[in-house]
């Protein structure tokens, strides 16, 4: 999708988002093209986040395969799977009428399971990247815990594939515009 965009719109400033939790992620999604990466789940299993305790722990025990989404036709969230989620997913796949779907959609909030610690029968909004979030950690610890991780990703990506950066340097650029350029040579 990144990339899709990326050549859509050139020179757009692009924001990637979702599915990133950690600074390699980070490092990908600006080899992918984008100027930054937002970062939401991650942020929510920090210290400050004003989360009630159970949906942190929420966040912390789901896996990859543990969140879906839900509310199509009505806006479509992603959320760890529970209760509702299973509810609500019955309700689409039997085709159950908007009406009632909204209904199941509207009265178990966000707010009951962040406010009120309901994490079994509400929404427990979280995208897929909550795999990746293992601790309840200060934002300070996280955004450096973001930043080695990122200057690590970067700092290996030579080492994956030695001599590479002396071929580009070697080709010269009318060979490097050539079609089929940097493919082997057929025999
Ligand atoms: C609790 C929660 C509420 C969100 N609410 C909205 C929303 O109202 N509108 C929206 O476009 N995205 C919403 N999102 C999606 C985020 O803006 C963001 O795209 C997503 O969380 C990024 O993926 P990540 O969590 O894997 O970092 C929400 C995400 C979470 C976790």
């Amino acid at each position: 999708m990144l990339r899709a965009v990326a050549h859509a719109v050139p020179g757009m400033p692009l924001i990637a988002s979702g599915g990133f939790a950690d600074g390699q992620g980070l490092a990908a999604a600006l080899a992918l093209g984008a100027g930054a990466a937002q970062f939401g789940t991650r942020f929510m299993a920090s210290t400050e986040v004003n989360l009630h305790p159970n949906y942190k722990k929420a966040l912390l025990r789901a896996a990859v395969e543990d969140t879906r989404t839900v509310g199509h036709g009505l806006g479509v969230i992603r959320a760890v799977r529970n209760a509702f989620t299973e509810r609500m997913a019955a309700l689409e796949t039997s085709s159950g009428e908007l009406d009632a779907r909204r209904a199941a959609f509207t009265a178990f909030s966000l707010k009951m399971a962040a406010h009120d610690g309901d994490v079994t029968n509400v929404k427990v909004e979280a995208g897929q990247s909550v795999s990746l979030v293992g601790t309840v950690i200060p934002v300070v610890e996280i955004v450096r815990r973001l930043v080695e991780e990122y200057v690590a990703a970067v700092t290996e990506l030579p080492r994956c594939a030695p001599g590479a950066e002396t071929v580009v340097r070697t080709l010269s650029p009318p060979m490097l515009s050539a079609p089929g350029a940097l493919l082997p040579a057929t025999p």
